[in-house]
């Protein structure tokens, strides 16, 4: 049996949970330090509803809780403080991204590692996915040649949520950079086999999402909700139903998502990205697409190649640049994070069975977090900005 404590039990961890036990049918989660006892309560597992205690400190559940690992999912600004923490015991360690959202907290983590035992699986599914892994195998085997360039784009079907959920709150989540190009800007360097070093990014804020409607406002409170496009009942008529956000939500026009002076998160925003082999790329997310617009993947070229792939598509497509063959590759649809999250969940359950090595160990979360920092400054300033390097 496995034991595990878990930090924080939202929803995006309890949905790991139900992963971790497909690949171990005897785990329990044995311990929970979370505020909200009843919502942890309301997502546990029925066979954990007796057994889980909840602890009012990652200390005294490490101590009493016989454990055999950790898992954090809380909010993004809570991961750093926590993983220092939990960096103390030694344990296995599931840690939801982004790792960090301060330079503080970046490098107060790589000091609690490097003293530490304790191995990390960063929640990246994306660099762990099959159709990445494939992609990657393809380039470690010369499909491209010497990796030159990667185009990199992320039009996100359901940005709305970054607007009219939690994550709108700029102090949780410090931008879409840390939110979401976190994953990106690692499985780029992971396909490029080469680290981030410099950055010059653009963002826009305020220009889609955010306004002036009074703060705490919802749809169902709205006089516009008959004509807005974001209310329930147009999300509805206009084929956008992705997830729970055809329900009663915060406004995506209103005070609550912040100002571009307060900060808030971004409607779109790319980065010119520099590699330590000297190759270059870009990548570019966008939250206010919609439907078939959808599009997530990479296209990298060499001399010799280009390998590209898109997860909504489930295909990758090599083109030999000096042979008259091109493959496609379909790949299987349906899969969590495209597969990744399956794929994350048997590297966490094989690194407390000693079986395997983490393929997302904390560097790669810090190393990532390095980059959306100089994203975000870069951004901010105008200016290209070095990548910090790890000591
Ligand atoms: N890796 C991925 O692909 C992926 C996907 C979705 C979400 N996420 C990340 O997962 C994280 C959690 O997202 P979520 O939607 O599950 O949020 P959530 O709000 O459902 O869960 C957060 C939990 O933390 C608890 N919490 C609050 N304060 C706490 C404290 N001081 N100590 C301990 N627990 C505390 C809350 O009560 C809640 O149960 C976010 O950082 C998000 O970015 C990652």
């Amino acid at each position: 049996m496995i034991r595990l404590g878990v930090i924080g039990y939202g929803g995006r961890i309890n949905s790991m949970i139900k992963r971790f036990r497909l690949e171990e049918s005897e785990l329990r989660v044995a311990g929970i330090v979370d505020p909200d006892e009843k919502g942890a309560r309301s997502r546990l597992d029925e066979n954990d509803r007796k057994d889980a205690a909840f602890y009012p400190t990652v200390d005294e559940m490490v101590r009493k809780g016989g454990l055999d690992a950790l898992a954090i999912g809380t909010r993004c600004d809570l991961h750093a403080p926590y993983a220092m923490e939990a960096a103390r015991y030694d344990l296995p360690l599931f840690l939801e991204k982004p790792v960090a959202t301060s330079l503080k907290q970046a490098q107060g983590l790589e000091k609690a590692f490097q003293k530490s035992r304790c191995e990390a699986a960063v929640s990246f599914p994306l660099r762990v996915s099959p159709l990445c892994r494939l992609a990657g195998n393809l380039i470690k085997e010369g499909a491209a040649g010497s990796p030159e360039h990667i185009a990199a784009v992320n039009y996100v079907p359901y940005g709305t949520c970054y607007f009219d959920l939690w994550y709108r709150d700029f102090k949780i989540t410090q931008g879409l950079f840390f939110q979401k190009a976190t994953h990106d800007f690692d499985y780029m360097s992971f396909l490029m086999g080469s680290d981030i070093v410099r950055v010059a990014a653009m963002a826009n804020y305020g220009r889609v999402f955010g306004g002036r409607k009074p703060g705490g406002l919802t749809c169902s409170k709205c006089r516009e909700q008959d004509t807005c496009l974001e209310s329930p009942q147009n999300r509805k008529r206009n084929g956008y139903e992705t997830g729970g956000w055809d329900k009663d939500h915060g406004c995506t026009f209103g005070r609550d998502c912040g100002s571009p002076e307060t900060g808030m998160n971004e409607d779109c925003s790319s980065a010119l990205v520099e590699f330590a082999s000297g190759a270059h790329g870009v990548y570019t997310q966008v939250f206010f697409s919609r439907r078939d617009a959808a599009a997530r993947g990479a296209t990298v070229s060499g001399y010799h190649g280009t390998v590209g792939f898109d997860w909504y598509r489930n295909e990758l497509k090599r083109v030999r640049h000096h042979a008259p063959f091109t493959d496609t590759i379909k790949a299987d649809g349906g899969m969590s994070h495209f597969g990744g999250d399956d794929e994350l969940a048997r590297d966490f359950i094989g690194l407390i069975r000693g079986k395997c090595k983490s393929r997302t160990p904390i560097e790669t979360g810090i190393r990532s977090v390095h980059v959306c920092l100089a994203a975000k400054e870069s951004a901010e300033t105008g200016r290209f900005v070095k990548v910090r390097r790890l000591c």
